[in-house]
């Protein structure tokens, strides 16, 4: 396994993540916890040591099965969640307030809930679970960001971006307000992150997460919950990537559209 810097958190983060999403079983229909423990106790073994999940996935079952391996594991693993919007709206509407998705008060008590799922003191990388650029400059949302980052209950923060929307975020990292990590859609086929997103990221040296990969940028979270895809992912975490001139090929298949609309 390779491993890369999560952006300015400093986090040494396997190439390939965990994606917890369908061990929750919520959304997903198939997944059993027998083989789901498996496949995350096999991921470990292979190198694996950032795993992706979010107090929605099956209302913290994903995270309870997180914070199980955790204690079973000595091996670092850092931990990634996700707080729901309050209004229970996917994704982050234009018009919408902060107010009505991530005030203080539920930003609290969701990271409070989800220490619980986990049975840990901190969580390594807290995250919005959609996002809006209105919202810079706009509630309550980073005074709690802040106080919890102070109790030592979560190290760093960041925001998962709406999908196909890679430019929603490039508010929030130039004002360098809050700048760990941002989580994005960028595979073949959804190439534009390359136009804005991810020269800003690396202009403010912010970590990327991405989901639904195909390029690695720091880690790549694909969902897993089978020993047989485990062992398939983890091996592609070579650190050589694909050859420049197969990359290149790639870009004729650049799909710009946009499920929600
Ligand atoms: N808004 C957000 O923040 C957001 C949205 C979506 C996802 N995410 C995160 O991103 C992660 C990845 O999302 P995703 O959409 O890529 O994955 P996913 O929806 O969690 O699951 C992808 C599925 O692909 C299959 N798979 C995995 N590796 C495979 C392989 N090597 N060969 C064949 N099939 C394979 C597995 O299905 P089987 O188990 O049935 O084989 C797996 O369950 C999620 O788990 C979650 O952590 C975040």
């Amino acid at each position: 396994m390779n491993y890369r810097i999560l952006g300015k958190t400093g986090l040494t983060v396997s190439e390939v993540g965990f994606g917890a999403w369908g061990i929750g079983k919520s959304g997903w229909i198939g997944a059993s916890d027998d083989e789901s423990v498996k496949a995350l106790h096999r991921s470990i073994d292979l190198g694996l040591n950032f795993i992706d999940t979010a107090l929605g996935y099956g209302d913290g079952h994903s995270e309870r099965l997180v914070g199980r391996l955790s204690k079973e594991r000595s091996e670092t693993i850092y931990v990634a969640t996700k707080i729901p919007p309050k209004n229970g709206q996917w994704p982050a509407q234009s018009g919408v307030s902060v107010a009505e998705t991530f005030p203080a008060e539920h930003v609290i008590a969701c990271t409070e809930e989800s220490l619980k799922n986990f049975g840990l003191e901190t969580i390594d990388v807290q995250q919005f679970h959609v996002w809006s650029d209105e919202w810079v400059n706009h509630g309550d949302w980073l005074d709690a960001i802040q106080k919890l980052k102070q109790q030592g209950k979560l190290k760093y923060f960041g925001v998962s971006i709406n999908d196909f929307q890679p430019e929603n975020a490039i508010k929030l990292i130039e004002t360098g307000v809050v700048d760990d990590t941002v989580q994005v859609i960028y595979n073949i086929f959804e190439q534009s992150p390359e136009d804005q997103l991810l020269p800003a990221c690396e202009r403010h040296q912010v970590g990327v997460i991405v989901r639904v990969a195909y390029s690695a940028v720091s880690t790549v979270i694909p969902g897993m919950r089978s020993v047989r895809n485990v062992e398939r992912n983890c091996q592609v975490g070579d650190g050589r990537g694909l050859p420049r001139e197969q990359v290149e090929k790639l870009k004729a298949h650049r799909w710009v559209r946009n499920f929600y609309e």
